[in-house]
């Protein structure tokens, strides 16, 4: 089948469906891909570097949308396009079918098959590697930060100059979703002091561990609205909320405000009142500005500046850095497309018994199918259950298989141990024994220790393996009985050369370990 890439009609818009690094493996899976000329150009991927990948360029939307079985694209297709589409074909792309159901009937006259990257089950693990929403919210998110370093009229990080000393910038978050987290991240790798709030007071670990600091509201209330998304939350809770919003504004020079509760207009976070209570050339970056605004004074698209303040209410983020965000689109739809054909013959199969596809079927041979039936995922198991379960198990008689084959192990082990202890001589006895308690302590170790911090342990017990110094200090010291004979002279200069090499890695090992765990401390 053949993959048409349009270019984008929509003002402003810089993104590209796919990207030539994409077409050459789109091509491996067995399709064709057609993109129309130009269509790369603002996200500086040109018609050669395509055609180098292997695409057709083909002039003109009209013959790109005739001769294509599947289209890929990334905004929302306006009447015009949709009304070139080709009876029957297949269109995958962003079409927020509760928001624009004019669309969705004009879709579905056409008699086609849509597939809304907006509408993939975000829940299913399986599905993340497709999924738009989360990788083009990243890039808006870093790019918000980017918005704010470049309207803040400072350093984001502390500096000691021979001219004076910079303070470091206070960045505050508004939201910690996907959009959040990335600009917290970027925020604190540029070298700001960081500080967040969520209604859903489950992202506080993940804000610290990007650098920033979670700023709760003194009000217990849960804010998590299920599937991971936010719910609207109760007044007493809005001014506690306003009340630590209004301290923040007052301490901080840059807000980045990404608040959303799908469904709903932009929650009103910021206050005019709190706007003028920043310092003057503090910055806000409104990332929900399309759906209305977290801040009062926020122009959608704009950037003003009102009491001293610039506001930044830009809803092209990700056309701001165009080639970024469709290279990671490309790619999502890339591994749709995998799922789509998996006989890797250039066929597609949209198979609605898959949870994934199901969802983000919108329309299936011009038949509405959206929205999907909610998803049967596995009930998360009571957290009573377990410790329950297995002393029933047992009562019942019937021993887990598991269990047996614990023992049968556990059995084999200790007669393997018993022949050991008979046949083998003492010193290898003891030797052995420290090997298998060596290798009981690795484990556990290694095991209990987050993976992130999995290096820095490497690092730590290279330096604590120094202790064949100890080893080498033997050698060189007098011997400590009498009777017990010196080692040889040549024997003792090793001894020195081991000590001054173990050295370096006793001393080197905690030395990078500690530059190490810096890096996580920040
Ligand atoms: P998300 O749903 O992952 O995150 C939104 C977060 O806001 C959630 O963690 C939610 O708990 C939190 N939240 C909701 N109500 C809140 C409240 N009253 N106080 C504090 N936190 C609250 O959404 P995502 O993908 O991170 O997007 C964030 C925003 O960025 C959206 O409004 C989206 O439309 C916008 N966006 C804007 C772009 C632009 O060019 N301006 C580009 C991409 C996304």
């Amino acid at each position: 089948m053949r993959i048409g890439i349009p270019a984008e009609t929509r003002a402003d818009e810089k993104r590209v469906a796919t990207v030539p690094e994409i077409v050459e493996k789109l091509i491996k899976l067995g399709f064709s891909v057609a993109v129309e000329s130009g269509a790369g150009d603002a996200a500086n991927f040109s018609d050669e570097a395509y055609r180098t990948a292997g695409a057709d360029i083909v002039k003109g939307a009209s013959h790109l949308w005739a001769e294509s079985d599947i289209v890929f694209k990334v905004t929302v297709p306006t009447s015009a396009e949709v009304d070139l589409m080709r009876e029957g074909g297949i269109l995958i792309g962003f079409i927020w079918p509760a928001q624009n159901p004019e669309l969705m009937q004009q879709l579905a006259a056409k008699r086609v098959t849509v597939l809304a990257i907006d509408a993939l089950p975000r829940q299913l693990s399986r599905a993340q590697k497709m999924d738009a929403l989360t990788s083009q919210a990243g890039v808006a998110g870093y790019r918000a930060v980017i918005e704010a370093a470049n309207a803040f009229g400072r350093f984001f990080n502390g500096q000691i100059t021979a001219a004076g000393k910079v303070p470091p910038a206070k960045v505050f978050i508004a939201g910690a979703g996907v959009a959040g987290l990335a600009a917290i991240g970027t925020a604190a790798a540029l070298g700001a002091i960081v500080r967040a709030n969520d209604t859903r007071a489950e992202v506080a670990d993940q804000v610290k561990s990007l650098g920033g600091e979670f700023v709760k509201v003194e009000y217990e209330e849960e804010g998590g609205g299920g599937g991971g998304y936010a719910k609207v939350m109760s007044d007493g809770f809005q001014q506690a909320q306003r009340e630590m919003y209004a301290r923040q504004a007052r301490e901080v020079d840059i807000i980045i405000t990404t608040a959303l509760i799908p469904g709903k207009p932009a929650p009103r976070l910021i206050t005019a009142e709190m706007v003028r209570s920043m310092k003057p050339g503090s910055v806000i970056v409104d990332m929900a500005a399309e759906r209305g605004g977290n801040c009062e004074l926020t122009e959608p698209g704009q950037v003003v500046v009102k009491h001293g303040v610039t506001i930044v209410g830009y809803t092209d983020l990700n056309s701001r850095l165009a080639r970024q965000s469709s290279t990671l689109y490309a790619t999502n739809l890339f591994r749709l497309a995998e799922e789509l054909c998996k006989t890797k013959d250039g066929n597609i199969n949209v198979n609605m018994e898959d949870d994934a596809i199901r969802g983000l079927t919108v329309i299936k041979d011009g038949e509405i199918t959206w929205p999907a039936p909610a998803l049967k995922l596995p009930a998360a198991k009571p957290a009573a259950a377990k410790p329950v379960a297995a002393p029933a198990a047992h009562g019942k008689g019937g021993a887990p298989a598991s269990a047996g084959k614990t023992a049968v192990l556990f059995g084999a082990v200790a007669l393997l141990f018993l022949l050991i202890g008979a046949f083998a001589p003492a010193a290898f006895l003891g030797h052995f024994t420290v090997f298998v308690l060596a290798c009981f302590v690795g484990y556990m170790v290694v095991w209990n220790v987050t993976p992130a911090l999995h290096t820095p342990l490497m690092s730590v017990t290279n330096a604590i393996s120094s202790i064949i110094a100890i080893g080498a200090l033997v050698q060189i010291a007098p011997p400590l009985a009498e009777g017990l004979d010196r080692p040889d002279g040549w024997i003792r200069w090793l001894a020195v050369a081991g000590i001054a090499l173990t050295a370096v890695n006793m001393f080197g090992g905690f030395a990078v370990t500690r530059r190490m765990l810096s890096m996580f401390r920040k």
